[in-house]
């Protein structure tokens, strides 16, 4: 076997990011213990195919490293049902630096390093190690060969270049110009026929696909914040629903699941809104994440213990946001069965991703359910079906006593009704609506007002303090003239935007979101543009829209639930939003199948 160095040396930041693969083969390295880590994966290829999927792994290495880079990929494959490439974890820590510490010939490009790091920080990423952003299997890239060769190429290319990625994979830099995107992605695009939860899980193995998720693939990704906003409007608009507006939100009891990367918006959202909330978590390392991070108030584990604080907070009115540590399916049961007066009531676990770790039954606990999701996928997708069945049972139960309870754009619904549980309606139609139907759709999207964000490239908090003032005088200034029918929106953005920074919302990158139309967002990025010029803000603005804005994405299970002209299993919208975004200035556009709801079952696009 031929000799291969290892390399021990040091190496600093700027020179490891333009070096892509190193010359040296790093020293192996082993997962993290301290971090949470993707499930492993069911074992789906066969023999054939994983020598392919070896094949593929090892085409980004000079083959004299094919030697010892084979048994290791292989084992991992073996090991985890995916190869990461751990070895080539970076030396340097991942985390947004200031736009000027990035070695580039093109600030737009150095900006986009700056966001694919903060979607692989572990303060912020679900499971940094594996690449995964959020919501299981968001992943930024499938392996590390892949990071290390986009930042080689976001720091050597021009502004008259434009970086091509294919789920993960950079195709290559392509001559353009300074006004055509710097970067293109598409994530797991496939043909029609070829885009089932299985057809995922295998390609995914072979290295050709990955799943982009909303945010993960497109390197937009604020932390748990981006969700913050819309998900206290929705909270709170529900709350004004069930009694227009009569009782107080403390009154309110709001029943839901998940503190994973999106789910974990929850609580906070609750507490902003100003309701008691109890939102279940398997998981100890998410839930004391969130406790940490002063997402939610107290995390229990012992169902009388939190319902007897949580009903009492109610009778007070004082909102808190407790975390069950447990099952959600056990807490729902154990409501029903005491009778407990739930007003509203949601779910946020990633079914999505039902069969790999985004929904764990009831019955199993955490370890059972990864152990068995890899060992025994069939038995484990019964236990899912039938603990979907009892969730569901158990909501009817409440919902008959007047909770109003919605689907949170996790396939709840649909993922309940493929188990076969009570939620359908005798005509076929689902018996809870989903949030966008009822509540974001006829108060925001109608309207043009969708999640407009925005990053400080500085990383400075001075700078994200001036953008809220600037945005809020520019609100302000717009609400002076708003019609009748949005002074509500723009008086609970005004609001969000003043109380933005006492919420402590900022995990990762130093970033904003605030719902807007697109008066608000043009005269606040004129505002902003205008600030750099004075020195009032201190570096660029990176400014975004997020797929969930309007026309971004085509999700019949979501965004576009049952839209009245029978069009929502078609795709047009969401990639002529990405054609169209392409040339009409975005810095960088992404077309994804497959965000929130799952793999086949949306079609949507984000652009910064
Ligand atoms: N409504 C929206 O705008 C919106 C936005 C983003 C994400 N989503 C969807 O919401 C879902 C959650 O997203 P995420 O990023 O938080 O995913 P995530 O995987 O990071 O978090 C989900 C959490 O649910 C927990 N969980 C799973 N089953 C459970 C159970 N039975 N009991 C208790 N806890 C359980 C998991 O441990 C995990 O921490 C996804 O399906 C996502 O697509 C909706």
């Amino acid at each position: 076997m031929m000799e291969v160095k290892e390399s021990q040396k040091t190496i600093s930041f700027a020179n490891e990011i333009s070096q892509g693969i190193p010359e040296e083969l790093p020293s192996p390295k082993k997962p993290d213990e301290n971090l949470s880590h993707a499930p492993k994966r069911k074992d789906i290829l066969g023999k054939e195919d994983k020598k392919l999927a070896l094949k593929n792994a090892l085409r980004y290495f000079p083959t004299h490293f094919h030697e010892v880079l084979a048994p290791e990929f292989a084992e991992e494959l073996n090991a985890y049902g995916r190869i990461y490439m751990y070895r080539f974890m970076p030396e340097h820590d991942l985390f947004a630096r200031h736009i000027d510490e990035y070695p580039h010939r093109s600030k737009q490009a150095a900006g986009i390093m700056m966001m694919i790091q903060n979607n692989l920080d572990p303060a912020v990423a679900q499971h940094p190690q594996e690449l995964i952003t959020y919501g299981g299997n968001g992943a930024v890239f499938q392996n590390w060969a892949q990071y290390r060769l986009v930042m080689k190429y976001l720091s050597e290319m021009t502004d008259e270049q434009t970086l091509v990625m294919y789920s993960g994979h950079p195709l290559g830099l392509f001559p353009s110009h300074k006004d055509a995107p710097r970067v293109v992605v598409t994530n797991g695009m496939m043909i029609p026929n070829y885009s089932k939860q299985d057809d995922w899980e295998r390609f995914n193995a072979l290295g050709v696909t990955q799943y982009g998720q909303m945010t993960a693939g497109s390197y937009m990704y604020i932390g748990p914040q981006g969700i913050v906003h819309g998900t206290t409007i929705t909270v709170l608009n529900a709350g004004r629903m069930i009694d227009n507006g009569a009782g107080s939100m403390a009154s309110k009891l709001f029943v839901t699941a998940g503190l994973g990367g999106m789910s974990g918006a929850q609580p906070k959202a609750g507490n902003i809104a100003g309701c008691v909330s109890i939102t279940a978590e398997i998981n100890p390392k998410a839930a004391y994440k969130r406790l940490e991070q002063g997402w939610c108030d107290e995390v229990i584990s012992d169902l009388e213990e939190l319902v007897d604080k949580a009903t009492k907070s109610v009778k007070t009115e004082e909102p808190r946001a407790y975390a069950y540590l447990g099952n959600v399916v056990d807490l729902w049961e154990y409501l029903a069965d005491k009778n407990i007066k739930v007003d509203l009531g949601s779910d946020q676990t990633s079914l999505h991703n039902p069969w790999s770790g985004g929904y764990y039954p009831a019955g199993l606990s955490l370890e059972e359910s990864n152990e068995m999701m890899a060992s025994e996928p069939d038995r484990f997708k019964e236990k899912v079906q039938e603990s979907l069945r009892r969730h569901v049972e158990a909501i009817n139960k409440l919902a008959g006593q007047g909770m109003y309870f919605f689907d949170y754009g996790n396939a709840f619904l649909l993922e309940s009704s493929r188990a076969g549980a009570e939620i359908l309606e005798e005509d076929g139609s689902f018996k809870y609506p989903s949030y966008v139907q009822d509540i974001m759709g006829p108060m925001c999207f109608d309207y043009g007002f969708g999640p407009f964000r925005w990053v400080c490239s500085s990383n400075d908090p001075k700078d994200l303090r001036e953008t809220d003032k600037i945005a809020a005088e520019v609100l302000e200034e717009i609400k002076k003239q708003s019609p009748i029918e949005i002074q509500q929106q723009m008086a609970d953005n005004i609001h969000w935007i003043k109380q933005a920074e006492k919420n402590q919302m900022v995990v990762g990158s130093q970033a904003r979101i605030l719902y807007a139309d697109a008066e608000g967002r043009m005269k606040i990025a004129a505002a902003f543009n205008e600030a750099i010029r004075m020195g009032r803000i201190s570096a660029p603005v990176i400014l975004g829209r997020d797929h969930h804005d309007v026309s971004g994405t085509d999700s019949p299970f979501r965004e576009t639930a049952n839209i009245y002209d029978g069009s929502q299993f078609t795709a047009d919208m969401a990639v002529q939003n990405f054609v169209g975004d392409s040339f009409r200035g975005a810095t960088w556009i992404s077309l994804h199948n497959g965000g929130g709801v799952g793999w086949g079952e949306v079609s949507m696009e984000d652009s910064e």
